[in-house]
């Protein structure tokens, strides 16, 4: 399977509201994402993404044979944080499994090293997450720690894990 990053076009609305409106994406992710989730939510997050000053947002669509397949983004933090960027993804359930999200993971941290000033890429996997820590792990990020208690999520009281890649020349 062929998987590609690109920027979003608002045309991708309904295929990300397809993705993004199922229980088992958004458990994982954080809270603040309708659901349901419409075509204008698409339409709206797209623009949002467009819109953004450039240099502080990486967003991109993930595309599996030419098809949106997830969403990827790595997001420029602020103050003492402006050279670290968080990152964040997901992947349509008919897509798990296929390396889809492991390949746009490392497409982006290419893309974000060498395009911008940007020395650490995080992200912060629930640690029950494990496909998520796995995508993490083959992509080259190392394991730096569990954030105990670090979030409620559906009414749980969670763990996270923070993962980084550092830019190497
Ligand atoms: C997590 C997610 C992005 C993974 O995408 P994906 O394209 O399926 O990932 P990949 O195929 O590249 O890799 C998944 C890896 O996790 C492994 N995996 C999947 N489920 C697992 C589980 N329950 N336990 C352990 N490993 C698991 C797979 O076997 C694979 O590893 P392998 O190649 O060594 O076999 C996708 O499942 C998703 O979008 N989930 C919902 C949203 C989400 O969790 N986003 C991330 C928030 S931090």
């Amino acid at each position: 399977m062929r998987v590609s990053i690109r920027p979003w076009q608002l045309s991708d609305a309904t295929d990300i509201a397809a993705i993004i409106n199922n229980k088992k994406v958004q458990d994982n992710l954080r809270d603040g994402i309708a659901y349901p989730y419409s075509v204008k939510d698409g339409e709206d997050f797209i623009a949002s993404m467009l819109n953004a000053e450039e240099g502080t947002v990486f967003a991109f669509a993930i595309t599996a044979d030419g098809r949106v397949a997830g969403s990827i983004g790595a997001f420029r933090q602020t103050n003492i944080h402006s050279r670290t960027a968080e990152m964040g993804y997901y992947i349509g359930e008919g897509y798990w499994g296929m390396g889809v999200c492991t390949k746009a993971v490392k497409l982006v941290c290419r893309h974000v090293f060498e395009n911008s000033d940007i020395i650490r890429i995080y992200a912060e996997p629930f640690a029950c997450n494990a496909a998520s820590c796995r995508v993490l792990e083959k992509a080259g990020f190392q394991y730096e720690g569990t954030l105990r208690s670090n979030a409620v999520k559906n009414g749980h009281i969670i763990d996270m894990r923070m993962y980084s890649i550092i830019k190497t020349d």
